[in-house]
């Protein structure tokens, strides 16, 4: 794999930023990026449409299998429809996070998520990248924030889309799912062997960016 294009992983809970940062990341090295977590989540949606339970594992990998999704210009289809908006739904994050648990589910989705490193490179960020899918990944970042932190920057972001929730509520949702992300069996969240962990509640954007461009440059991945 290290004959390929270069890849940088980011992973961590939902809400330590490491979407953002992976977005301004790959804009900035000019390199492919993968939303692992959209893949999940587009996933989701189309057991939801084609009425598959989040539990019949044999069904969903017949679904992941078959998943005709494409990832262009910061939006997501579907078999040809924009599903953006449903993918982003707090609902739709947790159906992936039930159907992440199941193994064979995951595995389906494997390659899927390998044919994404393309030349010149490729930012990944999830929660398994550093761990499973690129485990010989050239740099592997673990972002982390309290989730206290991590409910208030979900909650400005809802904000900004005009969507009004209640930040308790956010905050009881971050944590259900830390649990179920970090708790099943397969692929869960948590950091790789050699992973840089960034702890970045007290931090900015453009403060964990430099960090990781530091690093980019000292290991000469340009
Ligand atoms: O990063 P996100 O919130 O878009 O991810 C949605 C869910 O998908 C997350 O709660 C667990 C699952 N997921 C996963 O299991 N492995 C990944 N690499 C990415 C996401």
């Amino acid at each position: 794999m290290n004959k390929l294009a270069p890849v940088i992983t980011l992973d961590g809970p939902s809400g330590s930023g490491k979407g953002t940062i992976a977005a301004l990341l790959a804009k900035q090295l000019d390199w492919n990026l993968l939303d692992s977590g959209a893949v999940y989540r587009v996933l989701a949606c189309a057991a939801k449409r084609q009425g598959v339970a989040l539990d019949d594992e044999e069904r969903l990998v017949d679904v992941a299998l078959k998943l005709g999704v494409h990832f262009q210009n910061h939006r997501v289809w579907l078999e040809g429809d924009d599903v953006t908006a449903e993918v982003r739904l707090e609902t739709t994050g947790m159906a992936a996070s039930t159907l992440a648990v199941l193994p064979k589910v995951r595995a389906a989705l494997l390659q899927r998520q390998r044919d994404f490193q393309q030349s010149p490179g490729l930012v990944a960020d999830g929660r398994d990248m550093g761990t499973v899918v690129f485990p010989q990944a050239h740099l592997k970042i673990f972002l982390n924030a309290s989730p206290e932190e991590r409910a208030r920057r979900r909650h400005l972001q809802l904000k900004g889309q005009g969507v009004d929730v209640n930040l308790t509520s956010l905050l009881d949702e971050i944590k259900a799912r830390d649990e179920r992300d970090s708790q099943r069996a397969v692929a869960p969240l948590k950091p790789a062997m050699d992973a840089i962990q960034v702890d970045t509640t007290a931090l900015s954007i453009e403060q964990v960016l430099k960090l990781i461009m530091d690093e980019v440059r000292h290991r000469r991945l340009i």
